[in-house]
């Protein structure tokens, strides 16, 4: 009999955990399960922090807010913890602490809101012993095994309305205005928003562009008496033969992001300049895409995440995460999720060993952009 349970939020925060988090506790409540919420992600269970939520206060009138009313810690593997001692810093296992703050409160499932690092953290715990069960999340929309993650269709969004008005300032100066949009190793955000958006070209991560296809795009289109073009770029976007543009390097360890990406907007720009004569502006989108109310999909797909985990967590289904499996809910082992990536509590997101989903050649989004026209760089 199921009596209590937890809830996470953890990694880079997206328009709908609190969606999901709202769903939970209601399905929670109405079976008499009592929920409780850790602060701060895994780094709350740890630290044995936790506050209890309930439809009456504390997870009341959330549905339609941005962030997480339990927080989410960023880089925080438990498995390889940085800490610092005697003034140096070392990495430490600590996830046995963490598995005796769940036996000793008596917490029968925990609920891992997040995206492949964190569902790499959940399956980790799985072995050690608890009932774990995820939920996919991630504007970047790269967790292996489902169509979707939630928090994804609201930076889409996003990133759409950007466009809308990079259109109409780049037609009135007949300027080549580039988009940089969020995404990590993968360029759904990037492929998705130029379609809604109308864009003329999108680069993105699995596609190497070549600059020269680029600007044979932008002239083609001056041809028919277009001065201008709008360009998608995601952030991990990499010219053929080139590399990724690193903003920042930092030292969190195994199993985390260390890698902040950012500057192929710019990059791009510069070039496009350079080579078509037009003026040409970059904008980076960055944080506007995960924060803010969620799209009403990213409410439905957050609310029914939610429901379907604790009903799963109902029957007794453990080391799973929820999916949505050519549109339908269902669920798969956290073992698929993590795919080759056995080794515990290491491999960070995107990196070869890790199992993210990225945009294949033959998907309806690629089809899509090239029958419609869009250069994809190549
Ligand atoms: O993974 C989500 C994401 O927003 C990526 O799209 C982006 O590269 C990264 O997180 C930014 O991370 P941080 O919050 O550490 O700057």
């Amino acid at each position: 009999m199921l009596k209590k349970v937890a809830i996470l939020a953890n990694g880079g925060d997206v328009s709908g955990f609190n969606a999901v988090i709202r769903a939970i506790v209601k399905t929670a409540e109405k079976n008499g399960v009592e929920c409780y919420g850790f602060i701060d992600g895994y780094r709350g269970l740890l630290n044995n922090n936790y506050v209890k939520l309930s439809t009456a206060d504390t997870a009341s009138g959330i549905l339609h807010k941005g962030g997480s009313i339990i927080g989410s810690s960023l880089n925080a593997n438990v498995f390889n913890y940085k800490v610092e001692e005697d003034g140096q810093v070392v990495y430490k296992d600590l996830s046995e602490k963490c598995v005796q703050n769940v036996k000793e409160d008596g917490f029968d499932c925990i609920f891992t809101l997040g995206g492949d690092s964190t569902q790499k953290s959940a399956r980790d715990f799985s072995l050690r012993g608890l009932n774990v069960i995820g939920v996919p999340k991630t504007i970047d929309n790269d967790v292996a095994c489902t169509d979707i993650t939630f928090g994804y269709n609201t930076a889409v969004s996003v990133a759409t309305d950007a466009l809308d008005r990079l259109h109409t300032t780049a037609e009135t100066h007949n300027r080549i205005m580039c988009l940089e949009v969020m995404g990590r190793y993968a360029g759904w955000i990037a492929l998705e928003s130029a379609i809604a958006g109308g864009a003329d070209v999108a680069l993105i991560p699995e596609i190497p562009y070549d600059i020269e296809k680029v600007v044979e795009a932008v002239k083609a289109r001056q041809k028919m008496g277009k001065n201008f073009s709008i360009v998608v770029v995601a952030e991990g976007a990499v010219p053929k033969g080139g590399s990724l543009s690193v903003k920042d390097v930092r030292d969190g360890g195994k199993g985390v992001i260390n890698l902040q990406l950012g500057g192929a907007g710019d990059a791009v720009a510069k070039q496009l300049q350079e080579l078509t004569g037009l003026t040409t502006r970059n904008t980076t989108l960055g944080y506007m895409q995960r924060g803010g109310t969620p799209t009403s999909f990213d409410r439905v797909l957050s609310t029914k995440y939610g429901a379907k985990a604790m009903e799963l967590a109902l029957e007794g289904k453990f080391g799973v995460l929820t999916v949505l499996k050519n549109g339908k809910l269902d669920y798969v082992t956290l073992e698929e999720v993590v795919g080759n990536n056995k080794e515990i509590g290491a491999v960070q997101g995107g990196t070869a060993e890790s199992n993210v989903r990225l945009v294949t050649m033959d998907h309806d989004l690629v089809k899509t952009a090239r029958d419609i026209g869009i250069c994809l760089g190549d």
